[in-house]
């Protein structure tokens, strides 16, 4: 395991935001969105706040190797919301502790676990965020990973990467290992990804 930092936001990268709203409303209620590095949290509960605005029934499934990241996530607590608009902070958050606290109604819509990617199974989900995280799998696991995402998507749901898994940080563009045997990126977005046909 690499000890990567929980660089992260809420709602990080906005234009797949609307990419996902978009996509959770084709499909029959309840829904499963799983957030696979999920780090300190901010990347899940932001998708749950998504489909309580949507009003849209499911459940948020959230995951990373790291212990410490997934304690900080569980607490749901933040020093500040840069991201989050301001109608939303009223809604989803209360002050505490010279922070911000995610509200109950937005926790108890996301479950928690410690999951290694590339090495452990996945869930079936109809949205998969697995941003950011490709660099620290070999390539071995990448494959692994690609093939599982295949499987775990039901029909029409989309996978989303973040900006680092495309491009290096020499700014070359880059592709998980395996992934277009599997997936190809979609008109919508470059980060957006959707299973090719067989
Ligand atoms: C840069 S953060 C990305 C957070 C979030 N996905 C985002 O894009 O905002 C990378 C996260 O990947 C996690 N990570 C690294 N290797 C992992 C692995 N093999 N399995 C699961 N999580 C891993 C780290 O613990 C860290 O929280």
């Amino acid at each position: 395991m690499i000890d990567a930092p929980p660089v992260t936001g809420w709602f990080r990268m906005p234009r797949v935001w609307p990419v996902i709203a978009r996509t959770l409303k084709t499909f029959a209620e309840p829904v499963t969105v799983w957030s696979g590095a999920c780090a300190t949290g901010e990347e899940p509960y932001s998708a749950a706040i998504l489909l309580r605005e949507l009003r849209i029934s499911g459940r948020v499934l959230a995951s990373d190797v790291n212990d410490a990241h997934l304690t900080t996530a569980e607490r749901g607590w933040y020093a500040d919301l840069e991201g989050v608009p301001v109608a939303q902070q009223r809604v989803h958050f209360r002050a505490a502790d010279g922070g911000y606290r995610v509200r109950h109604h937005v926790r108890a819509g996301v479950e928690f676990s410690r999951r290694e990617l590339g090495d452990e199974d996945i869930p079936e989900c109809h949205v998969a965020l697995v941003r950011n995280v490709w660099r620290y799998l070999n390539g071995r696991q990448q494959e692994r990973l690609a093939v599982q995402l295949r499987e775990a998507l039901a029909p029409g749901g989309i996978l989303i990467l973040g900006g680092a898994d495309l491009l290096t940080a020499d700014l070359v563009p880059v592709v998980p290992r395996g992934l277009l045997n599997h997936f190809a990126p979609t008109a919508e977005s470059a980060a957006v990804f959707r299973a090719v046909r067989r």
